[in-house]
């Protein structure tokens, strides 16, 4: 099983990324992200025998509340990834990606130990944009984490939410 956390936007966010890709695959082409897969990666576990231990590390962790806007676009040369991210990374949010992954980590669970980047991938095998068009940007509401199982697919990965923790209202 590969499996990642991550933050999953709600249903009017993603339409609002999709609209982004939309505008963005016009200057630097490349492969959209599916509107229902999109997401913002906090951990990547890859391949876990043990369920049951992530799920008891998951439990330790506290779901936050955070505001996140969405207001930019990035890209990375070294994967060709045109991303969404925000110019102001909340508290919030480092600390939900610090809070899980020391507790994977307490709990002897491997995970890809690059930095947190706060991304949500737009498009794959995209050209470098000249310059990036202007785009509203995308207020979002985050109140939890998602455990999500990823399997490859004819089209690209599925992805299957797998359990989810969120804040109390
Ligand atoms: P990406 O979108 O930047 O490729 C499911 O594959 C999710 O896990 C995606 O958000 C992907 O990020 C991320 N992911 C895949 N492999 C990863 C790795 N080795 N380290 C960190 N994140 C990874």
């Amino acid at each position: 099983m590969r499996l990642f956390f991550a933050l999953w936007p709600p249903e009017e966010v993603r339409k609002r990324l999709a609209r982004w890709s939309l505008e963005l695959r016009a200057v630097c082409g490349g492969r959209p992200t599916r509107v229902e897969n999109l997401h913002l990666t906090v951990a990547f576990l890859g391949s876990v025998a043990d369920m049951a231990e992530v799920q008891r590390a998951a439990k330790e962790v506290a779901p936050r509340r955070v505001t996140l806007l969405l207001d930019h676009a990035g890209f990375w040369r070294h994967n060709r990834i045109l991303w969404a991210g925000t110019s102001l990374v909340p508290d919030g949010i480092e600390q939900l990606a610090r809070d899980l992954r020391e507790a994977l980590a307490r709990h002897g669970i491997g995970f890809d130990s690059k930095p947190f980047a706060t991304h949500v991938t737009l498009l794959r095998d995209a050209q470098e944009p000249r310059s990036m068009p202007a785009l509203e940007p995308i207020p979002w509401e985050v109140d939890g984490f998602v455990l999500v199982r990823s399997q490859p697919r004819a089209g690209g990965s599925g992805y299957e939410p797998l359990a989810a923790w969120s804040a109390a209202p």
